[in-house]
């Protein structure tokens, strides 16, 4: 500890990332990463930055990439916002709009980096518990709130909500702002973006790190009004105007222009997790309903740390929570068609073992 620590730095505690092991040999089912690689339209463009322009700072405004999302979602530029990473729009969201006299809430299981944000900025938040089934049920939700911020489908639950339940939230909280965290949309939700057009108080957050199999080149965006993105540019441009490095735009923008490469993994992880549902619960297994690129699963009766340690004991990761409610569960990465056999295989033979 040292002396010159900030208040801040001497009492919060930060967001744990999910291991990245040295070691390659592990089957790497704990951060939700993609098992396909990124788009060979993707890996040409980041091969294609020149020394000349790595001299050169990168567009500010990312214009490029900017554009070719608002075609893909038929939107004007100016409702679209482009930061490294989600964390970093997340991040920049909580200065652009609240107070510390704000009240934002999310669920009690959600992303964990959201309290932590929260922290940071000292903006009280409230964690409103999930119902006993994990859904959000949105009566428990005070109407005086300033946000409301929910990812959809929810991580690590996996569970999401329809965008007709979501739409009438926007109506009946018209002072709400509701902040939509789509980091997974793209595995079996649906996008409430095209009701940013509709509802000023609806801010759509994506990332290429899931669905686009871009985590390496850190890139999300932000969608909503154009006053709401204005916010954030300002944010922005108080902090850090070059935040997407020249290769992350152009990798990015390549990405997007790739449709079928897209269609054809995200359909692939798919159709991967039914399977793997399946067989989850043949084993024995709570398996909660997924619209996501992962599984959140239990073994009645069965210690969540044991199994987590049996697997990477065996040269599988996968991620657990120890918090009271969800520490005898784990959540579980949908990899490729083997590496889910050899989860299984294992998980089969830990039950056998353990009887
Ligand atoms: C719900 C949710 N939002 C945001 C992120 C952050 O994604 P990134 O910063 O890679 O865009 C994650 C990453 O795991 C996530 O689970």
């Amino acid at each position: 500890m040292s002396r010159f620590y900030s208040d801040t730095v001497r009492s919060i505690t930060p967001y744990v990332p999910g291991e990245q092991p040295k070691d390659r040999s592990f089957i790497k089912l704990n951060t939700n990463e993609n098992p396909y690689p990124a788009s060979p339209m993707a890996v040409a463009a980041i091969h294609s930055v020149s020394g000349v322009e790595a001299r050169l700072y990168p567009d500010p405004e990312v214009a490029d990439l900017r554009r070719t999302l608002a075609a893909y979602h038929g939107l004007e530029i100016d409702r679209i916002f482009v930061g490294n990473g989600s964390d970093e729009v997340l991040a920049m969201m909580y200065p652009a709009f609240f107070n510390r006299t704000d009240t934002i809430a999310f669920p009690d299981i959600t992303y964990s980096f959201y309290p932590v944000y929260a922290a940071l900025y000292e903006i009280p938040f409230t964690a409103v518990p999930l119902s006993e089934d994990f859904t959000v049920d949105f009566r428990d939700y005070p109407n005086t709130l300033k946000a409301l911020l929910l990812a959809n489908p929810n991580a690590p639950t996996a569970i999401a909500v329809s965008a007709g339940e979501i739409e009438a939230q926007l109506k009946l909280r018209p002072d709400t702002l509701i902040i939509v965290d789509e980091a997974y949309v793209d595995f079996g939700a649906e996008s409430v973006i095209p009701l940013t057009r509709r509802h000023d108080n609806l801010l759509v957050i994506q990332t290429m790190s899931k669905a686009r199999s871009l985590a390496g080149l850190r890139v999300g965006m932000a969608f909503g009004n154009p006053e709401l993105i204005r916010g954030l540019e300002c944010i922005r441009d108080s902090f850090n105007s070059y935040t997407l490095d020249v290769v992350a735009q152009r990798a990015a923008k390549a990405s997007y222009e790739d449709v079928a490469y897209f269609e054809q993994t995200r359909r692939a992880i798919i159709a991967t997790r039914e399977k793997a549902v399946a067989a989850l619960a043949a084993i024995g297994f709570t398996v909660l309903p997924s619209s996501a690129n992962f599984v959140f699963c239990t073994m009645p009766g069965k210690s969540g740390a044991e199994v987590q340690q049996y697997l990477r004991d065996n040269g599988v990761l996968v991620r657990r929570f120890n918090t009271p409610r969800i520490k005898e569960w784990l959540r579980i990465t949908i990899g490729t068609d083997e590496e889910m056999d050899e989860v299984l295989r294992l998980l089969r033979l830990f039950v056998q073992e353990k009887i």
